[in-house]
């Protein structure tokens, strides 16, 4: 796909379903996020990519979430322990951020959201369908600790990455003139 075509037709698909991204596929995509404009090139990106029967686990964490946070709601903790199941290939995106006295750890996310953007963008043009998902999760020191993150680091998404089932949504129109001004 010309790369115009992909960003102006980039489409969040939820219902995401087999087969995901194989081997060179995957490639490609985390290649690409690790082309995201990083200043200073501090590199604070960790991608770890979770499949098969990880996800599971992953799932079984984020109910372990909710329960360590007091919730029991069983339909709750179904639901959180399913969430990771809703595509063959979630990619977490973890900012690890480096201690630098003029490189903020925010600047150091945004860099982290630019790869995940590349990378979602990546797949799209590869024929995948692609939902960036975040919620509690995200910041529970217990799911950044079982990805391998180091304490401190923050998931800026969970990409979750498959072959689309059902239609694509239809694409807004975006009115540029609510968010454009000269200066
Ligand atoms: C940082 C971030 C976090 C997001 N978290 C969620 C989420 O947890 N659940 C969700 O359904 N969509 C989430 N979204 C939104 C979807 O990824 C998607 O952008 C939205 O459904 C709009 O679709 P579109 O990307 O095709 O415009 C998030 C987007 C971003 C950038």
């Amino acid at each position: 796909m010309d790369v115009i075509d992909t960003l102006l037709n980039r489409n969040s698909h939820a219902r995401l379903t087999e087969p995901g991204p194989d081997e060179e596929a995957l490639s490609l995509i985390l290649r690409a996020a690790a082309r995201a404009p990083d200043h200073g090139r501090l590199r604070p990106w960790r991608f770890v990519v979770v499949l098969g029967e990880r996800r599971a686990v992953l799932g079984q964490c984020f109910a372990q979430c909710l329960t360590i946070n007091g919730i029991s709601d069983p339909a709750r903790l179904e639901k959180a322990a399913n969430a990771p199941l809703r595509a063959p290939l979630i990619i977490a995106g973890l900012v690890h951020a480096v201690p630098h006295d003029k490189i903020s750890r925010e600047e150091q996310g945004h860099a982290v959201a630019a790869a995940l953007h590349g990378a979602q963008l990546a797949a799209e043009s590869l024929g995948f369908g692609c939902i960036w998902r975040t919620g509690g999760y995200a910041t529970d020191p217990l799911v950044i600790e079982a990805l391998g993150g180091a304490p401190g680091d923050q998931v800026v998404g969970f990409l979750y990455l498959g072959t689309r089932e059902g239609p694509s949504k239809l694409l807004p129109d975006e009115p540029l003139e609510a968010v454009t001004h000269y200066f």
